[in-house]
Formats: structure tokens, sequence, C-alpha cells
């Protein structure tokens, strides 16, 4: 393979999907997921080869060809068999390092390090050594490396040591927890993972207090510093107003706007993923139901949450626990006419731009957050002034907090107060923090974002 790429990404999740057409070839498909989404713009302007995991087999065929030039991407798939992608992708990182790095340790029950736990984390170094093989195959000389979040924690050192030319920066796309957090892990991986990512270049985070987390964390476990930047993401503006004046996003505004009819809309828009505390978000509105009866009949909650890792056990009890707790909630306040949570399983990317253009309030409280796009996304396309009520432990909180109303996630009955004060906030201040919302969000665009990578390699930021 030539090594003739001046700039790569390398990502578990890549631009492209592969799917079969009626005359049996394979079609490119443009692939979702905000990570995607933002790295896009910098990845098509740079001309960069991005390597992703290859994992359906429709990927994997099209990865017997090699490269692959679809959608304005140029894509090196990485195969992964079917069992070794569940131990690398579902075992070590899902199951693992995400829980780790959100603080979400079940600790009485989970984690168990057990053989089959220790196998799998075999086999994601193997998975990482692919990846940074297939890039040190493909880079060219002195070319940048932009590594992508904790599936491929390990290939920054595994890439600088393959080759030693390159420019490597890593970015973690999650937050980070603190050293109490990640003792959890054994002592052989949390200080394979933490020399994994801090070997090979800086490592990039969305917000300071995730940079720090690492940093003390590398301070601890491997007595040395670590080098970060903070650069928080944005999303792809010109591609979101392209869904905003698509007709298609009209005619699912349209369908919305007859389901609510003139009622005060709660929007949020999310993976069914227990970091994003879902479940909270529905006591909470249960509560502001109890304490508010002129609420009752007066306002939905339109809940676009989508499946996600449903792999995962811990996903799917999830999924079937919010399922459960919004039947209750509409059966306890339910009136004939009124159905209090709309909620939407299909991930329908123009219906959920269109619930974040009508949304009044935008509810968005994680338990712990790398950024969290969506609360970047609303108050750029949102037509009537809606207010933000945000977790104070999502990164993003770090750029905006202070144009939202801040809560702290864990606090049911601060959440429904917050969602009170945001449905009750007159019309001026509404205006005054959504304009104050929109300035923020147009000075930082995905290119920024991107060149702030390339430029914490080393690589320069293209003129
Ligand atoms: C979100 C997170 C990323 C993560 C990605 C993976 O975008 O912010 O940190 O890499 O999800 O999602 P997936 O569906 O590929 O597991």
């Amino acid at each position: 393979m030539d090594a003739d790429a001046e700039v790569m990404i390398l990502s578990n999740r890549g631009p492209l999907g592969f799917a079969r057409r009626a005359d049996g070839t394979l079609e490119a498909r443009r692939g979702g997921g905000g990570l995607v989404v933002s790295l896009g713009p910098g990845a098509q302007r740079a001309g960069a080869l991005w390597a992703a995991a290859a994992t359906t087999p429709d990927d994997q065929e099209a990865a017997r060809a090699g490269r692959v030039d679809a959608e304005g991407f140029r894509v090196l798939p990485v195969a992964l068999g079917a069992e070794e992608y569940r131990a690398y992708y579902d075992v070590v990182a899902n199951q693992t390092l995400w829980f780790c790095v959100h603080g979400m340790w079940d600790l009485p029950r989970r984690p168990r390090f057990d053989r089959h736990w220790w196998k799998a984390w075999e086999t994601f170094k193997e998975v990482n050594g692919r990846f940074a093989s297939a890039a040190a195959a493909a880079l060219a000389p002195g070319g940048t490396a932009l590594v992508q979040d904790y599936q491929l924690a390990l290939v920054p050192k595994m890439l600088a040591e393959l080759r030693p030319d390159a420019k490597v920066a890593s970015f973690l796309h999650t937050p980070w927890c603190c050293p109490q957090e990640l003792a959890v892990l054994p002592d052989e991986a949390a200080v394979e993972l933490l020399a994994g990512l801090a070997g090979g270049g800086p490592v990039g985070f969305h917000s300071p207090r995730w940079a720090g987390s690492f940093r003390a964390c590398c301070d601890e476990r491997l007595g040395a510093t670590a080098t970060t930047f903070v650069s928080p993401g944005a999303t792809d503006a010109d591609d979101l107003r392209a869904v905003t004046a698509s007709a298609e996003c009209r005619r699912e505004l349209d369908d919305l706007a007859s389901a609510v009819g003139d009622r005060r809309l709660i929007v949020r828009v999310d993976r069914i993923e227990l970091s994003k505390n879902v479940l909270r978000g529905f006591w909470a509105f249960d509560d502001l139901l109890e304490q508010r009866p002129d609420l009752r009949g007066e306002v939905v909650f339109a809940a676009m949450v989508y499946p996600s890792r449903a792999g995962l056990a811990e996903y799917q009890a999830y999924a079937q626990e919010v399922q459960t707790l919004v039947a209750h909630i509409n059966a306890r306040w339910g009136q004939p006419g009124w159905t209090p949570i709309l909620l939407d399983p299909d991930d329908n990317h123009p219906r959920s731009v269109a619930a974040l253009r009508r949304y009044d309030v935008l509810l968005v409280n994680p338990i712990r957050d790398g950024l969290n796009l969506v609360a970047k996304e609303g108050p750029l396309v949102n037509e009537r002034d809606g207010v933000v009520v945000l977790s104070r432990h999502a990164g993003v909180f770090d750029e905006i907090g202070g144009h939202t109303l801040a809560v702290n996630p864990f606090d049911v009955r601060a959440t429904a107060d917050a969602l009170a004060r945001a449905l009750d906030m007159v019309p001026a201040e509404r205006a005054e923090r959504a304009e104050a919302l929109r300035k923020v969000l147009d000075a930082r665009n995905a290119l920024q974002w991107f060149d702030e990578q390339l430029a914490a390699a080393g690589g320069g930021a293209p003129a």
C-alpha cells in the first residue's frame, strides 16, 4: 500500500457504511453519529484518509477492495471479525472504558475482571494494533494522524513507536474520570490505557475538566505529566442548516405541530444511553406535573431517544426501563387528546432537527458527558427562543452554561424546578438567553476544531 496520506483520521466508526443494491453491487452511504458529523468538514477539506472499522459483511466485502472513495470521503476500512469486534467494542470499549470514564460503575455487581474479560483486553490490544499498523503503512513521511476516542486508546503510543516521524495527536470525545474511579480498572490495564494515550502526542478533550482529570490520573499512575490540549467540538453548521431547509424536515415539523398543537413543548434528543440520564428526566417531568396542575394538558415532552449499543445487556435493560417509565407517566397523567410524553425511538435526523426547531425547553441532563452536541445544535436551529436546561456535568457547560438553566443532573426536584422556571420564563428573558447562546455558538465551527487538532499534532492548520 502507498504511504501517501498526509493527514489521517482513525476512529472506530467511520463516515461510510455499505449496503447492497438490488443488482448485488455495494453502495457506500454516509454514516451518522456526532463524532463523524463533527469531523466530516475537516476530513473533506484536508482530503484525509480515514481509517475506520469494517464490521458488517457488506463493510468487510468493501474492505477487501482496499481504500474506498465515496461521498467526498477517503476511507481505509480496517476489517474486524464479529467475535473480535464484540470483545473490543462491547466488552472493553463500551462495557468497561465508557462506564469508567463516565463514573457509571454499578460496583456491587460490575465490572467483573475475570478471565473472559482479560481475553477481551488482549483482543482490544490486537485491534488497536491493527489500526496502528494500517495507519503506519498508509501515512506519508512526516504525515499527521488524528486518533479519535477511547475505542482506539492504545493506538497513539503504538503508532508513535511504529512511525517516529509521524505527527500524532489524539482526541477523547468522552469525559475523563478521577484517579479513584480509574482505580477500579486492574492496575496493568489502567497503566496500559494511560500510557497508550499519553505516549503518542498530545491528548485532546472538549473540556478543561476532563483534561485535568486525565493529567491527574497520569501523574498518579504513570508518575509522568501528560501533554493535553482543550478544544471544544462544534457541529457542522452548514449540514445542520441544509437539514433544516429540507422538505423532509418541514414535513416533520408540520407533523409535530399537529401532534403538539399550541401546547408548550419540552424536547430531548439522545441515544438511549445510561449516561444521558433519560430516566431522571422523566421523573422530573412527572414531578413537574404533580407540582403544577396548571401544566397538565398544557405541555408535551417529545423524547427522541433512539436505540444504541443494543448488543449490551445494560443498554437493553435501560431501554426497557425507559419504556416502562414512560408508559407509567402517560397512564398516570394522560387525558383524552393529551399524551404527556411522546416517545420516539426512530433515529430520524430530520425529525430530530424539527423537534429542535420547535422546542420551548430543551432538556440536556447527562450525568456526565464529554461535550454534548445536541446542546449546541438546538439553540442554532430553534425558532421559539427556547430555553436550555443543562447539566453542569456536560462538557459544553463550560461554553454555554451561563446562558442556560443549570442543573445537578442527579437532583430530580431541581430538574423539575428548572423545567418549571424555563416554561414560566418571560419572553424578554427567553429572547435574551437565546440570542446569547446563538452568539457563542456561531463563533465556533467544526473546521476550527479540526484545525486545533492538527495544530496540536504539530501538523499546523492549512491557511
Ligand atoms: C458518542 C460519544 C463518542 C463515542 C460515540 C460512539 O458520539 O460522544 O465518545 O465514540 O458516541 O458511539 P457508538 O454508537 O459508535 O458506540
